[in-house]
């Protein structure tokens, strides 16, 4: 999942790849102080609830009423018995690409396609949303390429999201996006890939994606907006400085922290494990000084042996391509012994009953 969102990573290698100069980026100093204008509060809409998570406030309707969230609640209960008790084996959550057109190269990235770009049309995505719901998913997870740039003659995500909801009846709908266009979401919470502050950002994104990011997720004023990080061989020194930068940023609501996974062409990237579990060790001393980091302590240190039953089939996606997966790219492409995705460890402990974790997840979904 993307992230604690559900992000599949990649699964069709383009041979491409980002070469990147390193510079462009105009760091104030030190950290995490940018010039993007990330930090300055528009005037209305977010407070900080202190060390924590932050509340959401003006700006942005919250169409999730109270008996919404109770049917979502037995919903995610009647799940979750299906598959403990009886052994259902449901999608909960799906990941639909809906293109594969991208306005980045990223170094880390198998995905995007320059050459022939797959692009859904409105009623090809409209048919999956349905058949996914068909499956039992409640949820759905918009990805690309950039999602944001998908459009079909004059309709754009925010159309997709409303047919999810309003015609199809899915409980919550993600995207998530490189935030290198402005964007007005109707999503109940975006994604925005952020791999480092600054230079750590550019050096995997491209020169100017670290301030272009600043400025669009703080004219978007999502009051759901998280970020998910990849780290890699390029960034892992930034772990540190992010996490504390999503703290300070009050666009942000949280981060989740994600490992690269080695995708075909991408296996350079990825951190060797006793450099992963020192990593791992870090963020778990951030989150249990209270740092809005989504992952659970319990979800974390199982990603620090991946030795524990995967459970993936809990989402399902479906490729640019139109190929219907069960699991994420890694199970066919043979990389979940290096899997970097930590949902696969969050899921095997909501499976496990270890209540950070079920905690974690209902503050997600609820
Ligand atoms: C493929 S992108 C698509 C959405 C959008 N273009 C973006 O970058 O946010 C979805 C997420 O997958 C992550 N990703 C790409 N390649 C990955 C890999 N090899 N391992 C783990 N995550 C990866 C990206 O960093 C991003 O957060
Ligand atoms: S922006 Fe997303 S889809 Fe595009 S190249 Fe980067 S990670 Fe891949
Ligand atoms: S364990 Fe395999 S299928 Fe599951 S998320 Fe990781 S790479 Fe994907």
């Amino acid at each position: 999942m993307t992230n604690n969102s559900s992000s599949g990573g990649g699964y069709k290698s383009s041979g491409g790849g980002y070469k990147s100069s390193g510079g462009g980026y105009r760091n104030s100093g030190g950290g995490y102080k940018s010039s993007g204008g990330g930090y300055r509060n528009s005037g209305g809409g977010y407070k900080s609830s202190g060390g924590g998570y932050k509340s959401s406030g003006g700006g942005y309707r919250n169409s999730v009423g109270g008996y919404r969230k109770l049917i979502q609640a037995y919903t995610l209960f009647k799940w979750f018995v299906g598959a403990k008790i009886f052994k259902h084996k449901k999608p909960l959550q799906s990941v639909i690409f809906i293109t594969d057109r991208c306005n980045l190269q990223c170094r880390h990235c198998s995905v995007y396609n320059l050459d022939n770009p797959h692009v859904k049309t409105f009623d090809e995505i409209y048919a999956e949303l349905q058949y996914c719901y068909d499956l039992g998913a409640g949820f759905v997870d918009f990805e690309g390429g950039e999602p944001c740039l998908w459009n079909d003659n004059g309709r754009d995500i925010n159309d997709l999201i409303t047919a999810a909801k309003q015609d199809i009846g899915f409980f919550s709908c993600t995207i998530t996006t490189n935030a290198q266009i402005p964007f007005q979401s109707n999503a109940d919470s975006v994604w925005v890939s952020l791999d480092g502050i600054g230079k750590y950002h550019e050096q995997i994104r491209g020169n100017g994606t670290f301030a272009t990011l600043e400025q669009n997720i703080a004219k978007a004023n999502h009051k759901a907006l998280s970020v998910n990080m990849v780290i890699n061989t390029l960034n892992w020194e930034s772990v540190a400085e992010t996490i504390e930068y999503v703290k300070h940023n009050p666009y942000i609501k949280s981060i989740s922290l994600n490992f690269h996974t080695p995708f075909k062409g991408t296996e350079h990237l990825a951190l060797d494990m006793e450099k992963r579990r020192e990593i791992i060790d870090l963020i778990i001393k951030y989150k249990r000084k209270g740092y809005p980091i989504m992952n659970s302590v319990s979800g974390l240190k199982k990603m620090k042996h991946l030795s524990f039953k995967k459970q993936c089939w809990v989402t399902n996606f479906i490729l640019s391509d139109g190929t219907k997966l069960e699991q994420c790219a890694g199970a066919t492409e043979g990389v979940c012994d290096r899997c970097g995705f930590c949902m696969a460890a969050e899921m095997n402990s909501v499976f496990n009953f270890c209540p950070d974790t079920i905690l974690a997840g209902l503050k997600l979904r609820l």
